[in-house]
């Protein structure tokens, strides 16, 4: 009896996913969605100078405050939920000054980066901590690299956020989503009065998820779930074993540092990390872009480019290549089929963009949709928004 129950609920499941497994929320690849307008459009985020002149804990002084009613909306609802999870205040407190310790040992510049934002807006060390590690944890992504006709190189993503944090039943939206994208900030890196990089992410945050280095190349970095995940590297961090690297904060340090794609290419194949990742990097010359699927240890492949072999763009959302992605989240296929329509020969960044504003590419977590292009060192992001009906991620 009970086991025939089972059996009845595991088929019903089944039939529930094969149904929607055909994404109720997928249409045809947008068109004309550029110069951006519309119900998918929520407008046009501000540019900051960071300068890397100064010493870190006064760099982010200036947008910190421009954004500190907003940050500090975030970071109450951050705790809030936090907050649901826990027994006492008393937990909150302790767990608090836990992720103060943790910001002290964090790696120069960032410690102290985080420590000048924190006391900037007049808020306890470990709440930056946590948003820090928070966005760490919660960011699906959609990344595309590609190479059109002349050689020249494109590079893309989208930026969802939020997954898991909130569902508003009333108005079909994520809250922390929504909290987030007034966050939204495009950054200008500048050494000597000259740009070093450029990136667009959120205020309180001083790892890097997206960038591009003029002239050299462009980089971002998606989730990557695993068994073997961040939490272990985490805890080992707080156990005192530092030598992985947080992922954000090599990709900061390879925008900030590194002079070449090879270079690049090679740290991000390479170096210890304290968490599963995809690094989506793209150089300056043809046949120069790929993915590179990290453990925390090892690379377990790198998928380049190969235009003699027609392979002229390469996609990644938060899944490996060489497996199917979850049966409830397919966005690489309507982002391939969309890539495929295009056509190399018709391939830039106004066609790039419909593309991550087609659905579920696009879906309830979008933030913000950022374009790159090397040789101009040019970017450009735009807050997004999916109107209902639009799938939840
Ligand atoms: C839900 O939408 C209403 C009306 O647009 C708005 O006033 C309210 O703030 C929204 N709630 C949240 C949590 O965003
Ligand atoms: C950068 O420019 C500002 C004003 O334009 C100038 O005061 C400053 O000396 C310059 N800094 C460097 C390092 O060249
Ligand atoms: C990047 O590529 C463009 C176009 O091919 C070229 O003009 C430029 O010199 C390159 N930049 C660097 C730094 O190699
Ligand atoms: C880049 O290199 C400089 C000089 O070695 C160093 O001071 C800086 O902290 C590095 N940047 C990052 C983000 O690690
Ligand atoms: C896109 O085209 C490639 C290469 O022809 C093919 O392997 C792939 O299955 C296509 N994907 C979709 C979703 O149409
Ligand atoms: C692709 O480009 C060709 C020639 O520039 C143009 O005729 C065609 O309409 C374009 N196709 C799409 C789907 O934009």
């Amino acid at each position: 009896m009970r086991a025939s129950g089972v059996v009845a609920a595991a088929t019903a499941l089944a039939a529930a996913l094969a149904v929607l497994a055909k994404d109720p929320f997928a249409e045809e690849c947008r068109r004309q969605e550029y110069p951006p307008s519309g119900p998918r459009f929520k407008g046009k985020i501000p540019t900051y100078i960071i300068n890397l002149d100064l010493p870190p804990s006064e760099r982010w002084t200036q947008l910190a405050h421009d954004k500190q009613t907003e940050l500090t909306g975030v970071l109450q609802t951050l705790k809030k939920m936090l907050a649901s999870f826990a027994p006492t205040e008393k937990f909150i407190a302790a767990l608090e000054s836990k992720f103060a310790w943790i910001g002290s040992t964090l790696p120069y510049p960032f410690n102290e980066e985080i420590k000048g934002i924190a006391s900037a807006i007049n808020v306890p060390l470990g709440d930056i901590v946590v948003f820090n590690i928070f966005y760490e944890i919660f960011t699906v992504c959609t990344s595309i690299v590609a190479e059109d006709s002349s050689g020249k190189l494109y590079h893309a993503r989208n930026l969802d956020f939020g997954l898991f944090l909130g569902w508003d039943v009333k108005n079909s939206t994520w809250s922390t989503t929504e909290l987030l994208r007034p966050l939204m900030v495009s950054l200008d890196f500048q050494r000597n009065n000259k740009t070093v990089f450029k990136s667009s992410n959120l205020a309180g945050y001083v790892g890097m998820i997206s960038g591009v280095k003029p002239g050299i190349f462009t980089l971002t970095m998606n989730e990557r779930f695993s068994v073997d995940g961040g939490y272990i590297g985490l805890f080992e961090w707080i156990l005192g074993q530092r030598d992985g690297w947080w992922m954000s904060f090599l990709t900061r340090n390879l925008l900030e540092n590194s002079t070449s794609y090879e270079d690049a290419k090679e740290k991000l194949t390479n170096t210890k990390l304290l968490a599963p990742a995809y690094f989506i990097l793209a150089g300056n010359k043809s046949g120069e872009g790929c993915i590179i699927t990290r453990s925390r240890t090892t690379a377990l492949d790198i998928w380049n480019l190969d235009l003699k072999r027609g392979i002229w763009y390469l996609v990644e959302t938060n899944y490996d290549r060489w497996k199917d992605p979850f049966v409830l989240d397919n966005r690489r296929d309507p982002a391939m089929k969309c890539l495929n329509q295009t056509k190399q020969e018709n391939i830039s960044l106004p066609a790039i963009f419909n593309i991550l504003s087609t659905k579920p590419v696009l879906n309830k977590l979008t933030v913000s949709t950022t374009l790159l292009e090397v040789s101009e060192g040019h970017i450009e992001s735009y807050l997004r928004d999916c109107p209902t009906p639009c799938s939840p991620w």
